[in-house]
């Protein structure tokens, strides 16, 4: 099949990469001129791992093309993919701004049938008013449907859970664009769940905000645990057992970040509410996240009479890793206060400082200052306290001793979990994390 994808960020790059992987012809399209030049050069604009070798096989074998001219690549495909951005609005609605542009694109170009699909993740109802903007702006006589593919990959893992996806989501009205996104994804090989648009609009959101949920349950029940005595390491493990329940999501933290968590679960609340019915359960998810995010912050406030002038270790930037994205991750928050109150920061981040970088260049920063590092060692020299953000392996692999021996006072605030307690406190280490 002859496939555009509008949009090569992480949903639409991966999905691109990984049609041409299985055989289809993919073209894809973006504004931004310097990620389409890299992406010719055989670079991929966002880490993702075995991303960049698939597009440079897949380039190379004359599948997987890159443009900014949106016209040519339109004009003659079977299918259209919109991955554009849907980000948070101010009043926590998705901004559909990005989709709406893809759509009048779509709508002076094409000149053949073909099917507009929603792989961006939007409101109930978006893919019906897509559809009618198309039709309302369409300049040839020529049949467009528009079908929702909603997208459940995770960053970090993003390739090998697009190849090896859990299932497939289509939702239609219509047998011919049915039939096409069937096609499409024959050859993945995997199960293809067929609804309607709305309805599959809906799966993505549920699943989202089910997740975000699950999360902000066990840090509720992690903060608990620190009152009450009891240890959410074992707590987890002693729920994993119930199939009911699930042995995944259930590590406790310092809460969600990213760039759908957030954004899903707010979007979905602010729909709830245009229909007059409050997502009790969801407000609950996004309420506890939001405290969780500074929790150890809060903690190590009430420790030190002041920052300022303190070496802070900052270890992991990244909301998660595997990933350079750094979209409402907790460090964000964190180091925001501990510059305010004049911190001197050393952060180490195997991938995600350079984005960092943009926000909080080198140097001095509100009344702090921030350095950034190469190893997590370097961090640590000399440091007054340490605080862990994300379990990258690389950091996850210090060794207890390591804090002990490097730092001036080695005070730990463990927003990962990634230490066992009885091993730190054999180091010698002040250790604080989350629910233990
Ligand atoms: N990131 C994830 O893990 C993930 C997972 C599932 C679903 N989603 C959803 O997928 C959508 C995309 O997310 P993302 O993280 O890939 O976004 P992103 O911000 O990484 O990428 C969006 C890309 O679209 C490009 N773009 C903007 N306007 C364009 C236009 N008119 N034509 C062509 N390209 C254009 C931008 O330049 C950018 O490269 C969102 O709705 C998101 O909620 C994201």
């Amino acid at each position: 099949m002859n496939i555009s994808v509008a949009g090569t960020g992480y949903v639409g790059l991966v999905a691109g990469v990984c049609f041409a992987e299985v055989g289809h012809t993919v073209t894809c399209v973006d504004v931004d001129e310097e990620k389409v030049k890299l992406m010719e050069s055989g670079v991929s604009p966002i880490y993702e791992a075995d991303l960049e070798e698939l597009m440079q096989k897949n380039y190379a074998a004359g599948r997987l093309h890159y443009t900014t001219d949106y016209k040519s690549a339109y004009k003659n495909s079977d299918a259209i993919f919109i991955g554009v951005g849907t980000p948070e609005q101010p009043d926590g609605s998705a901004n559909l701004s990005y989709i709406a542009a893809v759509a009048r694109q779509i709508a002076e170009t094409v000149e053949r049938d073909c099917v507009v699909v929603v792989k961006s993740t939007v409101p109930i109802g978006t893919n019906d008013k897509v559809e009618q903007f198309i039709q309302d702006f369409l300049v040839r006589d020529v049949r467009i449907e528009v079908a929702s593919n909603p997208e459940f990959l995770a960053q970090g893992t993003a390739v090998r859970d697009t190849l090896r996806a859990a299932r497939i989501i289509i939702g239609t009205e219509s047998e011919y664009a049915e039939k096409v996104l069937k096609e499409i994804y024959e050859p993945f090989g995997l199960p293809i769940v067929s609804v309607n648009r709305r309805s599959a609009e809906m799966i993505k959101y549920a699943s989202n905000d089910f997740l975000a949920l699950k999360i902000s349950y066990m840090n509720d029940i992690a903060n608990l645990c620190e009152l009450s005595g009891a240890n959410i390491e074992d707590v987890a493990k002693g729920m994993s057992f119930d199939e009911r329940i699930g042995g995944k999501f259930l590590n406790a933290g310092i809460g969600y970040g990213g760039s759908c968590f957030p954004k899903d679960t707010k979007a979905l609340q602010y729909l709830a509410r245009q229909y007059g019915y409050e997502l009790r359960t969801v407000t609950a998810a996004v309420d506890v996240n939001k405290e969780q995010k500074t929790r150890l912050f809060q903690k190590a406030n009430d420790r030190f009479i002041t920052f300022n002038r303190l070496k802070v270790a900052v270890l992991g930037l990244t909301f998660k890793p595997g990933t350079d994205d750094l979209r409402e991750a907790p460090s964000l928050d964190n180091v925001a206060l501990l510059l305010e109150r004049g911190a001197d920061i050393y952060a180490y981040d195997p991938v995600g400082a350079e984005n960092f970088k943009q926000k909080y260049p080198e140097g001095e920063n509100l009344n702090g200052t921030i350095t950034y590092v190469s190893s997590p060692e370097e961090a640590l020299d000399g440091a007054n306290v340490c605080f862990i953000f994300t379990e990258w392996p690389q950091i996850r692999s210090v060794a207890p001793r390591v804090y002990q021996e490097t730092m001036r006072t080695p005070i730990v605030y463990d927003g990962r979990n990634l230490y066992d307690l009885k091993e730190m406190k054999r180091a010698g280490v002040d250790y604080y994390s989350i629910g233990r």
